[in-house]
């Protein structure tokens, strides 16, 4: 696992965007794994630039994204396609049927078919992540187990607080999500994460500092990883105790 230090979040968010960028240059029709959230939603005005002066060409490109809340139709101003649709899609030149994010509404069963079914298409060449505050990536969740494949996850009370930013109360804030697995996650041939803030110094501190691997911080699995990037500002580096 590498890990990069930059000068603030703009860097970080820049750095991961070239890594991305790199992939679709070698790979016009590559799977680019993608996430939501505010450090991962600072990667794609990069992308949408790179798009504008031609750098990029998204025309190939197929995109899944790890996760959607469980309940939220897709036209819900704070659903993971929403998201998608607004901070990237509608901004650059790809063919939208060409991206899957899960859907929030129906029958369960039916939506983790579909989302399994969607991740044995192809596989996926390089895949974003955030870091929840409590350690999660996608939305699995810390707990005695982890799981493999997609599955629906009831969010933990960490996460339910630290995403009540985005609705007008917690109450509001879906308490499940659908999300890729670990093993979905894992499979993915490059991983890039992003993260800043002071809240998400532990968990970070456990991903970057010292050798364990465990279900209490998921991020950590990361470490297994033969390609996994994780990018950081130097006042989060800072604050974690990371030495280059
Ligand atoms: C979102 C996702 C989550 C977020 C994480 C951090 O698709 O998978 O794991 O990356 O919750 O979110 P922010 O960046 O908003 O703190």
């Amino acid at each position: 696992m590498k890990v990069i230090v930059t000068g603030n979040f703009e860097q970080t968010c820049e750095t991961a965007a070239n890594l991305i960028s790199g992939v679709i240059a070698n790979k016009p029709d590559a799977r680019l794994g993608l996430a939501t959230g505010s450090s991962a939603g600072g990667v794609y005005p990069y992308l949408i630039k790179a798009n504008k002066e031609k750098k990029i060409d998204f025309s190939k490109v197929s995109t899944i994204n790890l996760d959607e809340y469980a309940g939220l139709p897709p036209d819900h101003t704070q659903s993971y396609r929403y998201f998608m649709d607004t901070n990237l899609f509608d901004h650059v030149n790809i063919d939208k049927s060409n991206t899957f994010v899960a859907s929030g509404i129906g029958d369960p069963e039916k939506i983790i078919g579909e989302f399994r079914a969607q991740l044995k298409k192809a596989p996926i060449d390089i895949q974003l992540l955030g870091i929840g505050v409590d350690g999660h990536i996608g939305f699995n969740e810390p707990g005695n187990v982890l799981y493999c494949d997609a599955h629906a996850e009831e969010l933990t009370n960490s996460t339910i607080e630290a995403n009540s930013r985005f609705f007008n109360n917690r109450d509001e804030v879906p308490i499940k999500a659908y999300t890729m697995g670990m093993g979905d996650i894992m499979r993915a041939k490059r991983l890039v994460l992003v993260a800043t803030g002071a809240q998400k110094a532990e968990a970070v501190r456990g991903l970057i500092i010292g050798d364990e691997v465990t279900t209490r911080n998921p991020s950590t699995f990361i470490k297994l990883h033969p390609d996994a990037v994780v990018i950081i500002d130097k006042e989060l580096a800072d604050l974690v105790g990371y030495k280059n």
